[in-house]
């Protein structure tokens, strides 16, 4: 009796090895799926190398320093990734036009959080990932894009990565500019505080010191 039940038990815990083993393989798979489709956008614009994952390393820093669990929320870092998916149906002639938009080329411009998540809608695995590819383009004033959602009706996960994606775009050597001091962009970020950016993340990214962000953009050089 005795030995059965032994057995028993050791053909569950084995079992359960076997299930872990899958779930780390099927998630190693939806991080590479992840990965190609991120890699698929910034492969049209050579200028933002290494955007996506920048800004998501940053994101995730932010979230947990604003207290975001983001074990809890493992697509946390597949939405930072994706956020600018919908490019992919953006013509080259206004994602690379030189000069200023027209107001037509502005709007098609702006369909791209919407058109980003019609594209992940369909992938169950990428459920949570859908509300900062949609909205990480509106601003704590209601004045942003593609729903004009204000304050706290934005999800938090996109306000988080307002901000850090800001901080990649101002850190970062554009054609037209180069890129700003640390210092410079937390002035910017600050000044942005209440009207672009809610108020309570922007004062967590403050306190990330300089270090961390340094540390992160060495291990992605
Ligand atoms: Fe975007």
């Amino acid at each position: 009796m005795q030995a059965e039940l032994d057995r028993l038990r050791a053909q569950l815990a084995e079992r359960d090895c076997e299930a872990q083993r899958r779930e780390l393989q099927l998630r190693a798979s939806y991080e590479a799926t992840v990965r190609a489709l991120a890699d698929a956008v910034e492969a049209r614009d050579a200028y933002t190398a290494r955007h996506a994952e920048r800004v998501a390393a940053y994101g995730l820093e932010l979230a947990r320093v604003c207290g975001m669990d983001a074990s809890a929320d493992p697509d946390l870092e597949f939405g930072f990734l994706l956020h600018d998916i919908g490019k992919i149906a953006i013509s080259d002639a206004i994602l690379y036009k030189p000069g200023r938009l027209t107001d037509d080329e502005r709007d098609a411009m702006r369909r791209h959080p919407v058109i980003g998540e019609e594209i992940v809608r369909g992938i169950d695995f990428l459920a949570g990932a859908r509300q900062v590819v949609r909205s990480h383009h509106e601003r704590w004033d209601g004045a942003g894009y593609p729903d004009g959602l204000a304050g706290e009706q934005i999800p938090f996960a996109a306000r988080v990565f307002a901000v850090a994606d800001t901080f990649d775009a101002l850190t970062s050597d554009r054609p037209y500019r180069a890129a700003s001091s640390f210092r410079e962009a937390r002035r910017v970020i600050a000044a942005a505080s209440g009207t672009q950016f809610d108020p309570t993340v922007a004062d967590a990214f403050d306190d990330i010191p300089d270090a961390r962000f340094d540390a992160i953009r060495c291990t992605l050089a």
